[in-house]
């Protein structure tokens, strides 16, 4: 017991600051529904493991006929990175989705691109990153940077995730903008 009541009270005393030391969400349902577009990335390297995890989630993303129609380019060289993205902090790792084409027309491999996306974007936030999803750069980057990012012969850029470290601690002024009511967007029947 003697032993007990001290640690009863650092808990209590450090609770509340323990999400500053990294936050993981170990469900998914809860990653899904609370994710938002990371603001402010704080510097900092990505273990090497995590990116490997979040890459895997866009490789086992679904694709129509199971095509997988898509090649991941893990940006990691923060000089290219900032060609693309001019707000890059230290450490933010860029992943640009490609598929065959001209990256705009077919249908079907849109929508596979950007199950990818939203896998990897999602899988980011539950290992406790930061992670924001961008079209924005896509006609600079098809333009001018193909050869730089080694894109396979014939694709273009669908769109990019950058992920990287977050402070916990800034959800107040960076969590989700409000959405639309379920009483305007679904009907039951
Ligand atoms: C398809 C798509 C393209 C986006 N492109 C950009 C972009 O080019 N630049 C940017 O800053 N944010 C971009 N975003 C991020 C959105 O602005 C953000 O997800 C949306 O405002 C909701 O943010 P919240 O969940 O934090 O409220 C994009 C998001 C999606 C889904």
């Amino acid at each position: 017991m003697k032993k007990i009541v001290p640690l009863i009270l650092l808990l209590a005393v450090i609770s509340p600051i323990l999400p500053l030391f990294g936050q993981q969400n170990s469900d998914p349902a809860a990653s899904i529904i609370n994710h938002y577009a990371a603001r402010n990335f704080v510097p900092g390297a990505m273990n090497k493991a995590d990116l490997d995890l979040i890459v895997q989630a866009g490789i086992r993303a679904p694709s129509a006929s199971n095509r997988q129609p898509w090649h991941f380019t893990v940006v990691q060289d923060q000089n290219l990175a900032k060609q693309l993205v001019s707000n890059i902090t230290d450490g933010n790792v860029l992943i640009v989705v490609s598929a065959s084409g001209d990256g705009k027309t077919n249908g079907s491999q849109i929508l596979d691109c950007a199950l990818a996306v939203e896998s990897i974007y999602l899988a980011a936030q539950a290992l406790g990153y930061g992670s924001r999803i961008y079209t924005g750069p896509m006609n600079t980057l098809n333009s001018r940077y193909k050869a730089d990012l080694g894109l396979p012969g014939g694709y273009s850029a669908v769109a990019l995730v950058r992920v990287g470290k977050v402070q916990p601690g800034v959800d107040a002024v960076s969590a989700a903008s409000g959405r639309k009511g379920a009483d305007s967007l679904v009907t039951y029947k």
